[in-house]
């Protein structure tokens, strides 16, 4: 049997579910935030009366499940109400115009023309604003120049003195000096409600690792006592983020020697001392 073979046709996997290691993997479950998811939804309450509502502003270091709750609320919102929902994530709608075209498409289910000018798309977008209730989340704001998120922040948040809308704006970011970065005008006009989100304990690291290797993992590749060891090296020395990858290359290590558990020497070489 070839090496290509032999992979392939290998189905002892110590994984129930490889997927489940994945950073963009999206957890049904949510550990530890439920204050955070209650903040959030409490703000936006508002918007099924029609009462105005204050905007939010997320902010946590890397790593501390913002986008994973924000996400988790809107998938609720979306289920439960009729109200519209914008997430931007400024990795990938990294200028001005690249924000306000994801908004035009959410809203339009087009694309805006490509020769028309940001201003009138930004009409046309406060235009229709006027006849729905909608959400607007503004994922790691800290990624676009000062000058786009201050010129952003003005525009979005002055809108209502212009149009009659129900928006709630929600903007995260993982740098907490991120409003001193904003022009004197932006930093002025952004009063929000202020969500921390603080850095995990060691305890929430393991219920939170804990969850994901026994979903990931098939029973007994992985001990309780080593969960607790990694979430406790997480939390004083890495991420969560960090951990996930590591438990993912660990048990890709594992399987390719043909074990079938992971030992104590394992997590020393691959994650302790990484
Ligand atoms: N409370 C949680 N419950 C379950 N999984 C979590 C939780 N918090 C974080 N995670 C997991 O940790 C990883 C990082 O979380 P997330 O992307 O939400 O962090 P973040 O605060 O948005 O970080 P960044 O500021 O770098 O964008 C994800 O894979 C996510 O599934
Ligand atoms: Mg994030």
């Amino acid at each position: 049997m070839s090496i290509f073979e032999e992979i392939m046709s290998n189905d002892n996997s110590i994984f129930r579910n490889q997927e489940i290691f994945n950073i963009d993997f999206f957890p049904e479950t949510i550990q530890c935030r439920d204050k955070e998811l209650k903040s959030i939804l409490i703000n936006v309450k508002p918007l099924l009366n029609n009462s105005k509502v204050l905007n939010s502003i997320l902010m946590g270091k890397p790593g501390t499940g913002k986008t994973t709750v924000i996400k988790h609320a809107l998938m609720e919102i979306e289920k439960h109400t009729d109200m519209k929902t914008c997430y931007l994530n400024c990795n990938i709608q990294n200028t001005l115009r690249k924000c306000y075209s994801q908004i035009f498409k959410v809203l339009f289910e087009r694309n805006p023309r490509n020769n028309v000018g940001t201003e009138i798309i930004q009409v046309e977008i406060m235009e229709k604003l006027e006849k729905e209730s909608f959400i607007l989340v503004i994922d790691d704001m800290n990624y676009l120049s000062p000058r786009d998120s201050s010129k952003l922040i003005n525009e979005l948040f002055r809108s209502t003195e212009f149009y009659h809308l129900n928006m709630a704006i929600i903007i995260i970011v993982n740098d907490i000096s991120f409003k001193y970065s904003l022009e004197r005008n932006a930093q002025n006009i952004l009063q929000c409600n202020e969500i921390y989100f603080q850095e995990y304990t060691s305890e929430e690291i393991y219920s939170i690792l804990k969850y994901r290797c026994e979903l990931g993992f098939k029973k007994g590749v992985i001990s309780d006592e080593q969960i607790r060891r990694i979430s406790e090296y997480t939390a004083n020395y890495s991420g969560i983020r960090e951990a996930l990858i590591s438990l993912n290359l660990l048990g890709q290590k594992i399987e390719s020697e043909n074990r079938d558990k992971i030992e104590n020497e394992d997590l020393a070489e691959r994650i302790l001392f990484t």
